[in-house]
């Protein structure tokens, strides 16, 4: 009975995060992105900055929750014994689930490089910083850097696409690799 509690939080955290990644990476890429192109560039750009730290924030959180509720997930089930051992590479749910914590590990990769890489490239873009030439070379790398997140957003959005379609394989199936 407590393990069934156990597992049915698991899998709503697991889901919630699903929600918040995927709905949220919509929203930005083909609701608010788009929005943007009609409102004045200065205006666009704050409000574009601004919405993307808050779902910087809502996107780390949901990463965190995937191992964690996914991990909780496992052990709650009898799947645990579908990856004990070598069990991890030899049964289809193994790789599968294996597949799923690898481009867990790319969503993981691609977080970093659009915080730590790219975001400040983007902030600078807003304080003009260094004044004179370095405010259109500022301009040109902010450019080139919202071109490179529109980019990675995108490949996310079809990662975790199919990373659900892992997952539904391993609820309702023996997994899919
Ligand atoms: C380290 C990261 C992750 C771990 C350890 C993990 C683990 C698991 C496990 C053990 C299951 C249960 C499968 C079953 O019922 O037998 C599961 C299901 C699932 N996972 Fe993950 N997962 C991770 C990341 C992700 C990510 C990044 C996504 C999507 C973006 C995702 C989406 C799903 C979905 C949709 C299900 C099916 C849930 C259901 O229908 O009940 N998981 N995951």
């Amino acid at each position: 009975m407590t393990s069934t509690w156990v597992s049915v939080l698991a899998s709503y955290l697991h889901l919630l995060a699903v929600a918040v990644y995927l709905g949220g990476s919509v929203a930005m890429e083909f609701v608010l992105g788009p929005a943007q192109k009609f409102i004045p560039p200065a205006q666009a750009q704050v409000m574009g900055q601004k919405s993307a730290d808050r779902f910087l924030a809502l996107v780390w959180g949901s990463l965190a929750l995937f191992p964690i509720s996914g991990m909780l997930l496992l052990f709650s089930t009898s799947n645990q014994s579908n990856v004990s051992g070598d069990k991890f590479f030899t049964t289809t749910y193994g790789r599968t689930l294996f597949g799923m914590i690898f481009l867990w590990c790319v969503l993981v990769v691609n977080g970093l490089i659009i915080t730590f890489v790219l975001r400040p490239r983007l902030n600078q873009k807003a304080s003009g910083k260094g004044g004179g030439s370095n405010v259109s070379a500022n301009l040109e790398r902010a450019g080139k850097a919202a071109r490179w997140v529109s980019i990675i957003t995108r490949i996310d959005l079809g990662v975790a696409v199919f990373i659900v379609l892992l997952g539904a394989s391993m609820a309702y199936g023996n997994g899919l690799i």
